[in-house]
């Protein structure tokens, strides 16, 4: 299962991203969380130390497409490979429950509580030009299109502020997006252009209330949002205190905060994959980036990239008779 966490700057995006990781993880499943921020703040939230992050995805995109294009006839190079091309017949797979490819084994580290972390890199001045930027964010795109995830296997991905996400097809490679929102105006603004957008493409998105201080924030919170508001977790002494460099543990945080965290899992864990949907939009997102730059840049016609007999998602079943 893969999970977004998304919303506006300051929200809360990061720090819930690695609570969650973290919970996920407590309870088992194997956890992979992906900083795919501009500024990569997940490590730290996660409690590792600065020397220990992974190699960065975003700096070494080359070597990532050809191990994943194998030997898929489709895909003439890997500077043909662009961060829309989907998997076909002849593509590498990745799988959450082995984890001993060289994607997973090469750019992820462990963190204290058992996440593994993947990061798409920092940024530098140089890079903020958005075609940059997109081509590093573009490497998490690439893995997720390439992942075959199962019931009780998780990746959580910190996405960058605002609705930055659309610019790609990645924000339909989740099968649940949670959007952070303080219990202000301003917090709930990025809620309404998220939910119409991701209505369109058939998007799940539920609300997650951060640093609430009472009911009047959740009464407002709910006014606002209505059913889709899942849950709040309160402003956070614990989280405070993380932030001031104090030691962390899941076993510090507040217990409705805990109480709310499993909210998140089991609402993500009642969802059903969509591997149709999936399937479906990778080609929708691959054609309409053809088009818009990819052709030209690689000097070929992307589209044939596609593999009209490639079924996504774990069962082989052939959807054609
Ligand atoms: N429930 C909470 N209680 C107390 N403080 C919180 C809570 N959630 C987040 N914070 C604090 O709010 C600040 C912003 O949080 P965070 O960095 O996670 O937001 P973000 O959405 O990832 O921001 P950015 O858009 O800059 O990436 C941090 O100082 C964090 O410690
Ligand atoms: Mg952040």
């Amino acid at each position: 299962m893969r999970v977004a966490f998304v919303g506006k700057g300051g929200s809360g995006k990061t720090t819930l991203s690695a609570l969650f990781a973290r919970y996920t993880a407590s309870r088992g499943g194997p956890v992979v969380a992906v900083d795919a921020d501009i500024n990569q703040h997940l490590g730290m939230a996660l409690g590792l130390a600065e020397g220990a992050l992974p190699r960065p995805m975003g700096s070494h995109l080359t070597e990532i497409k050809e191990y994943l294009r194998g030997d898929n006839p489709r895909i003439s190079s890997a500077s043909a490979m662009v961060k829309t091309t989907p998997p076909g017949s002849g593509s590498r797979l990745l799988r959450l429950d082995e984890r001993d490819d060289p994607i997973h084994t090469g750019f992820s580290a462990p963190t204290p509580e058992g996440p593994q972390l993947m990061v798409t890199g920092p940024f530098s001045e140089d890079d903020l030009g958005v075609a940059c930027y997109h081509s590093k964010v573009g490497a998490v795109e690439l893995y997720l299109n390439h992942l075959l995830d199962s019931a009780g296997e998780y990746v959580v991905v910190d996405m960058t502020a605002g609705a930055d996400s659309f610019a790609s097809g990645l924000f339909t490679r989740f099968d649940m997006t949670f959007l952070v929102a303080e219990p202000t105006r301003q917090g709930v603004s990025v809620y309404r252009q998220y939910r119409d957008y991701a209505a369109d493409y058939g998007v799940p998105v539920a609300v997650v209330g951060n640093k609430i201080h009472g009911p009047g924030d959740v009464a407002f919170l709910r006014d606002q949002v209505g059913d889709d508001l899942l849950v709040c977790l309160e402003h956070s002494a614990a989280i405070r205190a993380m932030e001031q460099g104090r030691p962390f543990t899941l076993r510090d945080l507040e217990p409705a905060n805990s109480r709310a965290l499993g909210t998140l899992l089991d609402h993500l864990d009642t969802r059903e994959k969509d591997w149709f949907r999936f399937g479906r939009q990778a080609v929708q997102f691959h054609l309409r980036n053809a088009e818009a730059w990819a052709n030209r840049a690689t000097g070929e016609d992307l589209a044939a990239q596609i593999d009209p007999g490639f079924v996504f998602g774990p069962t082989r079943v052939s959807l054609s008779r």
